[in-house]
């Protein structure tokens, strides 16, 4: 049985969400497939998420005790590390990722959890593990020469090759806020290639 951690990174509820419109036929698609599995759905707005203070940081630096799966940062980055699968819901802010998503990688990017410093610099913890990106764009950034500006996807991906998840698809409607596109057409084949991804993810 794997456990899967759903991360939704948006303030809107399902129903208004485009992202969501797309993670949730992609989880529902993945529960039908994968029965047995564990989902933990972590709303970031929902969860009790903030920026770092000088306490939190002692304590990302300091001794990992068995206290410290109970500290407010800390019981974040455990339960990061104890998942198998991430599926992010992301839309793109300001050609980046919603600062309430930055903070969660905060809390989950700890040194002796998720990656580790060797001689040879640092090593991702999170070998096996696989994550997929859904991600909704108004505009278009993943082809040249917007790509440049992609740094939502991008971002992601770095990150979690940072931390070992060498694994990682993304599912991305792009051009849903630009003028004269078929926004029910772009929607209608990210969902459809939602439901593939999640049959083999
Ligand atoms: C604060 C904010 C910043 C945004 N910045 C960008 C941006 O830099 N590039 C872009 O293509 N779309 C941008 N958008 C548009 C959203 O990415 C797009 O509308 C997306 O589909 C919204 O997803 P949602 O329906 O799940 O909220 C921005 C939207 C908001 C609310």
């Amino acid at each position: 049985m794997a456990k899967v951690l759903y991360i939704k990174a948006n303030p809107k509820n399902n129903g208004e969400s485009r992202t969501f419109q797309i993670s949730e036929r992609f989880v529902e698609a993945y529960r039908k497939n994968h029965p047995e599995d564990e989902i933990i759905t972590l709303d970031l707005y929902k969860e009790d998420i903030h920026f770092l203070t000088k306490e939190d940081i002692d304590a990302i630096f300091g001794p990992k005790t068995e206290e410290s799966r109970n500290h407010p940062v800390l019981r974040y980055t455990y339960q990061f590390a104890e998942a198998d699968k991430y599926i992010f819901a992301v839309p793109m802010w300001n050609l980046g990722i919603p600062a309430i998503l930055k903070a969660y990688f905060d809390y989950v990017t700890v040194s002796g959890i998720t990656f580790k410093y060797t001689e040879y610099g640092a090593v991702g913890l999170l070998d096996g593990k696989k994550a997929v990106c859904i991600m909704t764009t108004g505009g278009e950034y993943m082809t040249p020469p917007m790509s440049d500006f992609e740094m939502a996807n991008r971002y992601l991906r770095t990150l979690l090759g940072f931390m070992g998840v060498k694994d990682v698809k993304s599912i991305i409607a792009q051009r849903l806020d630009m003028e004269g596109e078929d926004i029910q057409r772009i929607l209608g084949d990210t969902l459809q290639k939602a439901e593939q991804i999640a049959q083999v993810f």
